[in-house]
C-alpha cells in the first residue's frame, strides 16, 4: 500500500503543471496584445514650430504603424509604415513629415490647419490592433504680438512722460510770468496797465 499515495502525488504534480503551462500559455496570449504608450495626449503649438508626436509601443513582432488626422476640416492619411522600412506618407504630408522606429512622428513647422486630433493605429501581424490618440493645439505667434503691444506701451510712457514735462515747465513759466506781472501791478498806475493791454 506504499506505492498509492506517491502515485497520487504524481498525479498532483501532473496536473499542476498543466495548470501552470495554461497560465502561462493565457499569459503569453496576453501579451500578444499591442500595448501603445503616449506621454503627452495633448500638444500646445505656435505656428511654424516642429512637432514630435511621441508614442512608445510593444508588441510581438514588427507592427504596422499608421497615423491619421482628423480636425473640423475632415480626416485623412497622413502615414503609414512599418519600423525599419520605407514609409508611405500621403501626398499632403510630403516633406512635412518624419517617422521614428518608435511610432512617433514628427511634423515641420506646423500652421494653424494642423490643429485636431492625431490617431495613431498600431497592428500586429496576428491582427490585434491599439490605437491612441494625440491632440494638437496650434495658435498664432503670440510672442510678436505681445512685442508689438510692449513696443506701442512704451511708445505711449514716453509720450506722456515728455508731454507731462512739458506741461509742468509751463505751469512753472506760467506762475513766474504771473508773479512778475503781479509785482508790476503793485507798482505801476492803471494807466501803465492800460498801455500795456495797448501793447500786447
Ligand atoms: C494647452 O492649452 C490649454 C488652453 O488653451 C490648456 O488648458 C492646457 O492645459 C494646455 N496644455 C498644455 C500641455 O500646455
Ligand atoms: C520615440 O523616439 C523619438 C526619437 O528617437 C524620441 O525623441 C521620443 O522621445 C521617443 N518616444 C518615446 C515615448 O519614447
Ligand atoms: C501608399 O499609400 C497609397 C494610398 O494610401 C497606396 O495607394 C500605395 O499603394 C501605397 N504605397 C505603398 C508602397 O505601400
Amino acid at each position: 500500500m506504499k506505492p498509492l499515495p506517491s502515485r497520487r502525488r504524481k498525479t498532483q504534480g501532473f496536473s499542476l503543471g498543466l495548470f501552470a503551462l495554461c497560465l502561462a500559455t493565457a499569459r503569453s496570449l496576453q501579451s500578444q496584445g499591442v500595448s501603445l504608450y503616449i506621454p503627452h495626449p495633448t500638444i500646445n503649438a505656435t505656428v511654424k514650430e516642429d512637432i514630435l508626436l511621441s508614442v512608445d509601443y510593444s508588441c510581438h513582432g514588427v507592427p504596422t504603424i499608421e497615423w491619421k488626422y482628423t480636425s473640423s476640416w475632415g480626416a485623412q492619411k497622413i502615414v503609414e509604415w512599418k519600423p525599419g522600412t520605407q514609409a508611405n506618407i500621403s501626398q499632403s504630408h510630403k516633406d512635412r513629415v518624419c517617422t521614428f522606429d518608435n511610432g512617433s512622428i514628427q511634423l515641420f513647422s506646423v500652421g494653424v490647419r494642423d490643429s485636431g486630433y492625431y490617431i495613431i493605429t498600431v497592428t500586429e501581424h496576428l491582427g490585434s490592433s491599439q490605437f491612441g490618440t494625440i491632440v494638437l493645439h496650434v495658435s498664432e505667434i503670440l510672442y510678436e504680438d505681445l512685442h508689438f503691444v510692449a513696443v506701442f506701451l512704451a511708445f505711449l510712457a514716453a509720450v506722456a512722460a515728455v508731454l507731462i514735462s512739458l506741461m509742468w515747465v509751463c505751469n512753472k513759466c506760467a506762475y513766474k510770468f504771473q508773479r512778475k506781472r503781479r509785482h508790476k501791478l503793485k507798482e505801476s498806475t492803471t494807466e501803465e496797465i492800460e498801455l500795456q493791454d495797448v501793447e500786447c
